[in-house]
């Protein structure tokens, strides 16, 4: 597991000897290794466990030659310290047993400081950064709507409809709400940065169901406060939603300096959109993982000749890694990003 500086490089914008990858979900239910782990131990249990977090974090950059690690943990982790109980429902995801929808359950929520109340999480970092050797690691927190939006509606949602009848309904109880967690998730991006995590990303999964107005109106200034927030600390910011390519000028303005991409647009019209100066990360669709490996190869080919010799960038699939993956599959997509002809420079 060689020490490897490609993704914090590209992530500044500076050139690379080759295109740096890694996978979100990168850590998972694809891995045998993982799964038997979880016949053993809850989704929660592992990463409220310092030990076994770090293992997991690390095992897919040590299997597959990834150039960084993404801490295993979930969006919903730093909610539990803040008095939300929940459980993470498998094959369904996040089910909050009290949704949160009265001024009276958002005053309910504890601001509380990370550094006290989560140190299961700063462990887990530690231990991860010493055992990757040099291969960075990125922290990383659910964003305020995404989170507000499983708070809002109790678990996962197609139509988002509670979430949005409260911004849109009482406009105060959504900003008091927008408040809190955005004052939850910089404190423990903070504690992640402070433990050693070189990078954070900025998960907005369900951003994209906003118009650019709302966005703008009741989502973006959180945002923007919180990287504000991490800017004194020097490190990389990556902002990623899915499905939200009609937010993508909104997006370059919350003051991330990396934003991730899905795979429903091209890298190449997405960087002529907002300039050379903000790094890229993205996009092959994760479904391109479950076809024949020639498929697989000609469509990461495609994504890697759209952004072909231009800096500022990190290759990645357009969201999580299916646990359907073959793990064989993960690996030749590493060494095929790392082809040194994908790194040539114009
Ligand atoms: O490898 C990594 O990317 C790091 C770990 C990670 C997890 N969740 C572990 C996990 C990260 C970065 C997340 C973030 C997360 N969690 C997001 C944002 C990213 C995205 O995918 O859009 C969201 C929306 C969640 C909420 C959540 N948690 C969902 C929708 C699910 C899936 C439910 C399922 O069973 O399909 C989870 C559970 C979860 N989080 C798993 C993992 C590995 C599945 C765990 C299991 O059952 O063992």
């Amino acid at each position: 597991m060689p020490a490897s500086d490609r993704f914090l490089q590209a992530a500044r914008n500076e050139p690379t000897d080759r295109v740096p990858v890694w996978l979100m979900r990168q850590a998972g239910r694809y891995q045998p290794s993982y799964r038997e782990l979880r016949k053993r131990h809850g989704m929660l249990e592992i990463a409220l466990s310092p030990q076994l977090a770090a293992e997991v974090t690390v095992r897919p950059v040590q299997d597959y030659g990834l150039d960084a690690a993404i801490l295993f943990s979930d969006i919903m982790v730093p909610l539990g310290p803040a008095g939300v109980r929940y459980e993470i429902r498998e094959g369904v995801g996040p089910v909050v047993e009290e949704p949160v929808r009265t001024g009276a359950a958002v005053a309910a929520l504890a601001v509380y400081d990370a550094a006290l109340r989560e140190p299961e999480t700063a462990e887990a970092v530690e231990r991860a950064v010493a055992a990757l050797d040099g291969v960075p690691l990125i922290g990383f927190a659910g964003a305020p709507f995404t989170l507000a939006s499983y708070l809002v509606e109790g678990r996962p949602s197609r139509t988002y409809a509670e979430t949005k009848r409260l911004m849109w309904s009482r406009p105060a109880t959504w900003g008091a709400l927008m408040d809190v967690l955005s004052d939850i998730v910089l404190r423990h991006l903070i504690l992640q940065v402070k433990a050693g995590a070189a990078a954070v990303q900025l998960f907005d999964s369900w951003a994209g169901a906003l118009s650019p107005s709302d966005y703008e109106a009741s989502v973006l200034p959180y945002v923007r406060r919180i990287f504000q927030g991490l800017e004194p600390y020097g490190v990389p910011r990556i902002y990623f939603a899915v499905g939200a390519g009609h937010l993508t000028a909104c997006m370059a303005a919350t003051g991330a300096t990396v934003l991730g991409v899905d795979w429903r647009q091209e890298l190449s019209s997405v960087r002529r959109q907002l300039g050379p100066e903000l790094a890229l990360q993205g996009n092959l669709d994760p479904v391109a993982l479950l076809a024949p490996w020639a498929v697989t190869e000609e469509r990461a080919r495609a994504v890697l000749e759209g952004m072909a010799g231009e800096p500022g960038y990190i290759f990645n699939l357009g969201h999580g890694v299916l646990p359907t993956t073959e793990p064989d599959q993960v690996l030749r997509l590493a060494r095929f990003v790392h082809e040194p002809r994908f790194a040539a420079h114009r």
